[in-house]
């Protein structure tokens, strides 16, 4: 017999195929047993009739549990109407084994509840689809990289050196030596630059940020390249071809997954369009609402947003009460009882997310309204900001003392650093930081001192400066933060698979 997976079926029409996989879902009704099967490749409707196989076959068919694990063999046929297009018409069924009560049903669940069965959430269709785009982007990476001829290096995890400040190391015990873990391969990324030409980090990186936010994880996956001859002009070009190229390639791949993660596609086909590059200085006054664009104003969006949610919270709060007086009337029958229910805990959950905004809204406001010139972007910052553009932007020059001790300062304007952070649009906010490096010996050493770091754990590194250096500049993307995006995910913590953010080490 022909073994299958659930996505090549409609190559098998009118033949009979084995698949292995789970019971994600089962009806019964007279004499039938309605299966849905997923194999990791797909989900296909498996109809056992109990007129076409044998009693035994039925009873299998009958015993099975959400999440068994089973054999299954039947007849493929097109059917429009069905998930993948096609149905399998059963005429086998072999149990690995029954699975126990499965903890994660089909009703709403709260996102600790799902986050403490982390292993087990992974099968739902949703958590499928998003790793299925983060393996997809990782792989638009490689191939982005590597055909352009660049060396992947494999950077240390262990490290003497803060990279990206003091405040935020894991500090570990390394043979009676204090060692970190990495917060960023780039040091070492500038090394091997100077030995390939062009290069990049593709690696865990590990952060002790003792906030919690949506965007945070204290282990995140990092892609850093570094390119020797490389200003930060040439760096934003290389970012924004790198984006392109993953965006452009989940839209061509994955159909799919993004339907099942209800994805607007055509938000993301804007990244088409070319990134606009603002200074640092531009991208206050738009924050401040001293500057539109195109036609958007930073602050009335936000009041304008704040009125829709209050007016949204009492529709929901009446739909609520009128499906539960409803229920509450007597009259209603079983399956309408459970129909507004269901209708219910889902306005339930929505009430959440505009308690939310209507959280997070003023807090916006207050930051936009009262943002200091000179300061690094906080989160609600780049929120303000990214909701006002469709496509990513770049946020560069900014002033040197609120950015990494390795920044080149400004040869036009000392008080700037020519860093570089990408803003993703839709209130994603940064996905990619970066810029071109300090070439100058002294002022490193002066930002070193400035920064309080240790000068010796920094001799290597002003080697670099010593022997053929030569301008360079680089960036680090965060993975889970382009998943995030692209998937329109709510928490980073979706868009990995075990994430590790402060309170969770588990599962
Ligand atoms: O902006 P960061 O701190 O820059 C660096 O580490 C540089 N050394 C990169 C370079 O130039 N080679 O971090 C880079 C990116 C951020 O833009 C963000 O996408 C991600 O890493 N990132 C995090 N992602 C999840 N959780 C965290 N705690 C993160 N911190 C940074
Ligand atoms: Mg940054």
């Amino acid at each position: 017999m022909t073994e299958a997976y659930i996505k090549n079926l409609k190559q098998f029409e009118g033949q009979t195929v084995t698949l292995k996989g789970w019971v994600s879902n089962k009806r019964e009704s007279k004499g039938l047993v309605f299966l849905n099967i997923r194999d990791g490749y797909g989900i296909c409707q498996c109809v056992v009739d109990a007129a076409k196989v044998s009693e035994e076959v039925f009873s299998n068919a009958s015993k099975l549990t959400l999440e068994s694990s089973l054999s299954i063999s039947g007849t493929v046929v097109f059917d429009e109407k069905q998930i993948g297009g096609v149905e399998l018409q059963v005429t086998n069924v072999e149990i690995y084994q029954i699975a126990s009560e499965y903890p994660i049903a089909k009703k709403e669940h709260g996102v600790e509840f799902l986050a403490d069965r982390r292993h087990l959430w992974l099968r739902s269709q949703r958590q499928w689809a998003i790793m299925r785009i983060r393996n997809r982007i990782i792989y638009s990476i490689h191939q982005f990289f590597q055909e352009q001829d660049f060396v992947q290096m494999d950077a240390p995890i262990f490290t003497g050196n803060a990279c990206e400040g003091t405040s935020n190391l894991f500090e570990t015990d390394f043979f009676g030596e204090t060692a970190y873990l990495s917060q960023s391969g780039q040091l070492y990324g500038e090394a091997m630059a100077f030995a390939m030409n062009k290069i990049y980090t593709f690696g865990p990186t590990f952060r002790a940020e003792k906030s919690k936010t949506r965007r945070h994880l204290a282990e995140f996956w990092m892609i850093e390249p570094e390119m020797a001859f490389h200003d930060i002009f040439m760096n934003m070009d290389l970012i924004e071809g790198m984006l392109r190229r993953i965006v452009t390639d989940v839209i061509a791949t994955c159909e799919t997954e993004l339907g099942v993660i209800g994805r607007d596609v055509e938000m993301l086909k804007n990244v088409v369009k070319p990134f606009p590059r603002l200074t640092y200085d531009e991208a206050v006054r738009i924050i401040k609402g001293e500057q539109d664009v195109n036609g958007k104003n930073s602050i009335k969006t936000i009041e304008e947003d704040i009125t829709s949610a209050n007016a949204r919270l009492i529709e929901i709060n009446n739909e609520i009460k009128e499906r539960e007086d409803k229920i509450a009337s007597g009259s209603l029958k079983k399956g309408e009882i459970s129909f507004n229910q269901a209708k219910i805990d889902k306005l339930k959950n929505e009430i959440k997310d505009v308690e939310e905004d209507l959280r997070n809204l003023p807090l916006w406001l207050n930051s936009a309204k009262n943002f200091e010139y000179g300061n690094d972007f906080g989160g609600s910052d780049e929120t303000v900001i990214t909701r006002l553009f469709d496509v990513p932007i770049m946020v560069y020059n900014w002033p040197h003392a609120v950015k990494a001790f390795y920044l080149k300062r400004d040869p036009n304007d000392s008080r700037f650093a020519r860093g570089v952070d990408v803003l993703a649009p839709e209130g994603y906010g940064e996905i990619v930081g970066g810029g071109e490096r300090e070439t100058d010996e002294q002022l490193l050493i002066e930002k070193i001192k400035e920064h309080e770091l240790p000068m010796e754990a920094f001799e290597w590194y002003l080697d670099l400066r010593r022997y053929g250096s030569v301008k360079h500049a680089g960036f680090g993307l965060g993975l889970e933060r382009i998943v995030c995006w692209l998937c329109k995910l709510p928490h980073v913590r979706e868009a990995i698979p075990f994430p590790r953010m402060m309170g969770r080490v588990l599962p």
